[in-house]
């Protein structure tokens, strides 16, 4: 994906002011930044989310494969498919687990036949290591499962429909260092695999995951670059300041 000159307005409050970035598809990419610096607006961006908001508006222009995803002609049902979002609190469908999986294939036609969505249904959850957990209560409701279960399933579910990027705002935050880990090993099973970009607020966790990482201060992207040299080597001083601790 890319994007630029991306400002995001609340009303008249400028939340997003002039972000240009290329996300490649090959790696995971960390966006960091403190509370309230725009993380989860500019994520947003990136699948028309903010359209849901009625006094969100974007200005400038966001790719994905040269596509314009703002044109008129972008089919944004069809555009949240190809671009999955994962949210801080797992949410499930009330439905069972096979039916949260199912949904998806089901109404964007990508499976010919109840075989075929069995098998769709099977491999996405193997994709998100959740099969071996729940292949003999594929009927129980997905609200049934535990914290991190119901967040895998909803990793499951954005991948049933076979996307190109995943984002995730904060997966980790509402569970505990356990399921915390298997999420991590997860994105780093399906890195490479898909496009993802990951929301957090822990350094950690962007150090432990992502091989990009941009950090976000009051509206602007700051510094993007290798994981690597933003936590070790940043240029921006006030990148330096965040990694070590000086302001939250
Ligand atoms: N739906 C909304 N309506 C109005 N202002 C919002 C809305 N969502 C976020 N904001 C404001 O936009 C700014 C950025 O918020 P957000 O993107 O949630 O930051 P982050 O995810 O980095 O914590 C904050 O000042 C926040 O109050
Ligand atoms: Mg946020």
């Amino acid at each position: 994906m890319r994007t630029k000159g991306v400002s995001v307005y609340y009303g008249d409050k400028k939340a997003i002011d002039d972000v240009s970035i290329d996300i490649p598809s090959e790696f995971v990419t960390a966006f960091i930044g403190p509370s309230g610096c725009g993380k989860s607006t500019f994520l947003r961006t990136l699948n028309r989310m903010n359209d849901t908001i009625p006094s969100a508006r974007v200005e400038g222009s966001i790719e994905l494969d040269g596509e314009d995803i703002y044109s008129s002609g972008m089919d944004v049902v069809q555009l949240r498919a190809r671009v999955g979002m994962v949210f801080q609190k797992p949410n499930p469908f009330p439905k069972s687990i096979y039916e949260n999986i199912a949904y998806g294939p089901k109404i964007h036609g990508l499976a010919e036949g109840k075989t075929d969505l069995d098998e769709i249904v099977e491999r996405s959850l193997k994709r998100a290591g959740l099969w071996n957990e729940v292949k003999d209560r594929l009927t129980d409701s997905g609200t049934a499962l535990s914290g991190g279960q119901q967040q895998r399933l909803c990793i499951a579910r954005a991948i049933a429909v076979d996307p190109e990027v995943i984002l995730m705002d904060e997966p980790c935050s509402a569970l505990d260092p356990i399921a915390t880990a298997k999420i991590e090993e997860l994105i780093d099973e399906l890195n490479g695999r898909y496009a993802i970009i990951i929301v957090t607020h822990s350094m950690q966790q962007a150090a432990r995951v992502s091989q990009r990482t941009a950090f976000f201060h009051l509206g602007k992207m700051v510094e993007y670059g290798r994981t690597s040299d933003i936590f070790t080597n940043p240029i921006e001083e006030r990148t330096k300041d965040y990694i070590t601790g000086r302001y939250g």
